[in-house]
């Protein structure tokens, strides 16, 4: 038999089954948390007040794909009186682009520019809602990006007192994977959501996920169970099995450098190098000055204790306790660095940071 392929040959039965925007039919593994998602949607699908929700999970826990495939489900429903305005809220800089978006989705029509006032803008939004006479959702995702621009809260509030200018039912979802929303205090009584968690995926889970979509997306015997097995092997520890999905393109796309019909073990290390630079470089854009410069000290010393990180830390940024436990505990939410707890001698317990993922991209 001949083992190698000709250039025009490929190793994908369908590449769409790999990039980011494909929403799986199969998808497990998140019932419950689509079933709360459904829950708190459903009254608004009668045209009453949908309920406030905030989803929280590492990147890549299907938070998106769960959002997506009620939303799909709801507009469905042909007697529905519920608008489901969805904001991506990573191209959303302003409050003003947060509302221009919902309003695009309630009216159906471009909002007016940036020459109309935030609050006569505002008050169109809740007229056209009262016009329609529906409810809204709103689901702001990726809002960890409100939260670093500081507009979080403004831009909740602009959505939670939409019902003080007319007589409308609005819910708010937002959904983040490294920062947490104030929900003590800033909205108040005015958002109290049902707080949906996404937990990274275990071992068995990951491979399944990705045993599924290889299945889907490569011809048979591209990708044998060794090879998922090892991906998932690398997978795992990141809490992302976006980035398993990524190894498998880029795994197969180096199969078919070599002419390969098959991936190989070689295959997979040389793609985890380039998909471990290329997450990096795209998560670490989610984080602010100070927590970079926390994960970039942190990466120099590689195991510290966190006295000596914190002192490392204030004297390279000048800034506060406060301030690094903050950044630790994002960078630790995130995955990219971890604190243990070690007994070492006589002093008993010490909290020791490991990076997960050097700056530098490769691993061992
Ligand atoms: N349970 C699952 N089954 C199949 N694929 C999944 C599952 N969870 C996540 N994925 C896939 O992983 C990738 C990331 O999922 P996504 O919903 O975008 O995660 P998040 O929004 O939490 O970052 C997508 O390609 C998605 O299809
Ligand atoms: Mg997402």
């Amino acid at each position: 038999m001949n083992n190698y392929l000709s250039w025009e040959q490929t190793l994908f039965k369908d590449r769409e089954i790999f990039e980011p925007g494909y929403v799986p039919e199969a998808f497990l593994y998140r019932e419950k948390q689509l079933k709360r998602i459904g829950h708190a949607i459903a009254p608004g699908i009668k045209g009453e007040q949908p309920q406030n929700m905030v989803c929280i999970g590492p990147p890549g826990t299907g938070k998106t794909t769960s959002i997506r495939k009620i939303i799909d489900e709801a507009e469905q429903i042909s007697t529905s009186e519920l608008i489901i305005a969805y904001v991506n809220c990573r191209f959303t800089p302003t409050r003003f682009s947060v509302l221009s978006d919902i309003y695009r989705k309630i009216s159906g029509i471009e909002p007016p520019g940036t020459g109309i006032a935030l609050k006569k803008f505002y008050e169109k939004i809740a007229e056209t809602l009262a016009a329609k006479n529906k409810s809204l959702f709103a689901v702001l995702d990726d809002a960890d990006f409100l939260l670093l621009r500081g507009i979080y809260c403004n831009v909740a509030n602009d959505i939670l007192r939409l019902y003080e200018n007319r007589p409308v039912n609005t819910g708010l979802c937002t959904v983040h994977s490294t920062q947490r929303p104030p929900l003590d205090d800033g909205l108040g009584s005015l958002f109290m959501p049902v707080v949906v968690k996404f937990p990274s995926y275990s071992w068995d889970e990951t491979f399944n996920i990705l045993s599924t979509r290889a299945k889907l997306g490569f011809y048979s015997d591209v990708v044998n169970k060794e090879i998922i097995e090892k991906i998932t092997q690398y997978t795992v520890p990141k809490g992302d099995v976006r980035f398993g999905i990524d190894l498998l393109k880029r795994s197969a796309f180096h199969a078919e450098l070599r002419a390969s019909v098959a991936v190989t073990p070689s295959d997979v290390d040389a793609a985890l190098v380039e998909a471990s630079k290329d997450r990096l470089s795209r998560y670490l854009k989610v984080f602010s000055e100070t927590e970079r410069a926390l994960l970039d000290l942190a990466s120099e010393m590689v195991t510290v204790q966190a006295g000596e990180l914190f002192s490392a830390f204030h004297e390279r940024t000048h800034k506060g306790y406060t301030t690094f436990h903050k950044a630790l505990n994002s960078l630790m939410r995130a995955k990219l660095i971890d604190a243990n707890i070690e007994n070492r001698g006589k002093n008993g317990r010490m909290r020791v940071i490991v990076v997960k993922q050097p700056t530098s991209g490769s691993e061992s």
